[in-house]
């Protein structure tokens, strides 16, 4: 972290609360300062607490309306913002819109104008596009965070896989973490690499050639194509679903011999640090990229910890958020 806080702090990249400072959007992770992720932590970890005693802040968000407009499928993200949106206080609106059906630039103008005209404080966007949710952000007066662009960020993702990686491991500078599989479509691995590599952790991006961005490594990152060489020695092993559905043309082989080469089982965990945490953002698919025996593995496996640190995290995000609107 030392390393990362020497720089100077970009004022204008990424456009998100934790780039611009007093920022009322969160659009994307890249660019943000570590001496702004350290306090965000501590503030969800607050959350934590709230939650586990089940006691509800309900005053903060009071009166103000959250919209969740999504255009792309979504349990786990979509019911957490809900549920931060609801512990909070808000008056919670789902909006669930099928992208496939109407022109999708205009849909988005169109749609820019009823939320404003809805009075909308807090607006939580999922689309296929990369960049929809920015190009919202000028058009609403609400506060705009995304949920998810395309193949662009995740920043809610990243940031609840950094609180539950802090809470394990106690730190996050120095740690090593692989990510791996579908990295190519994979918003949740850009959100990833650009917070940790922030903070000071080390990452390998592991995947077959198809897989991988092309120039990932301008990111900060190593990159393999052996997964039994890339595990070695790894705090985190953070899988990805094989995105199919952001995929043209035959990227990878059968489902049985992808896991071959790149799922997760336990001999190939065993290459990693003993104890290594095993994460996926999920939604999973089990016997293409993780075996069950992981995915469940009683004590290195934090998925189901992901989950619960996701309301927290959104529920830190809210708060910071309505209270840079308020000024
Ligand atoms: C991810 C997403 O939608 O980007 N899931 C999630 O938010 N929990 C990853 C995925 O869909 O594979």
């Amino acid at each position: 972290m030392a390393r990362a806080a020497e720089a100077a702090e970009p004022r204008t990249r990424g456009g998100g609360y934790f780039a611009d400072g007093g920022g009322r959007h969160l659009l994307g992770l890249q660019g943000m300062h570590p001496t702004r992720i350290e306090p965000f932590l501590d503030l969800a970890e607050s959350y934590v607490l709230l939650n586990r005693s089940r006691k509800t802040q309900r005053d903060l968000l009071r009166g103000r309306t959250l919209i969740n407009l999504f255009f792309e499928d979504s349990t786990r993200t979509r019911t957490s913002f809900e549920l931060a949106g609801k512990r909070l206080g808000a008056d919670v609106i789902n909006m669930t819109v099928s992208s496939s059906s109407v022109n999708k630039g205009e849909t988005l103008l169109d749609t820019a104008a009823t939320l404003n005209a809805m009075r909308t404080d807090l607006l939580v966007v999922r689309h296929a596009q990369s960049g929809a949710p920015a190009l919202l952000a000028q058009k609403v007066d609400a506060s705009v965070i995304n949920a998810g662009d395309g193949t662009h960020e995740h920043p809610t993702q990243a940031l609840l896989d950094a609180l539950t990686i802090r809470r394990r491991c106690g730190r996050l500078e120095g740690l090593t973490v692989a990510i791996c599989g579908d990295v190519a479509h994979s918003r949740v691995a850009r959100s990833n690499i650009h917070l940790l590599t922030a903070m000071g952790s080390q990452v390998r991006v592991v995947g077959p050639p198809t897989l991988m961005p092309a120039e990932v490594e301008r990111l900060g990152v190593s990159v393999h194509h052996d997964m039994d060489r890339a595990l070695e020695g790894v705090d985190v092993v953070m899988m990805l679903r094989l995105q199919r559905e952001r995929m043209s043309g035959g990227l990878v082989p059968s489902a049985r011999e992808y896991f071959r080469f790149f799922g997760l089982d336990t001999a190939r965990l065993a290459r990693a640090k003993p104890g290594a945490l095993v994460m996926h953002p999920g939604p999973m698919n089990r016997g293409v990229e993780i075996d069950s025996q992981v995915a469940d593995h009683p004590e290195q496996s934090v998925i189901q910890e992901q989950v619960e640190m996701g309301v927290a995290v959104r529920m830190a995000v809210l708060d910071r958020l309505s209270r840079a609107n308020m000024v």
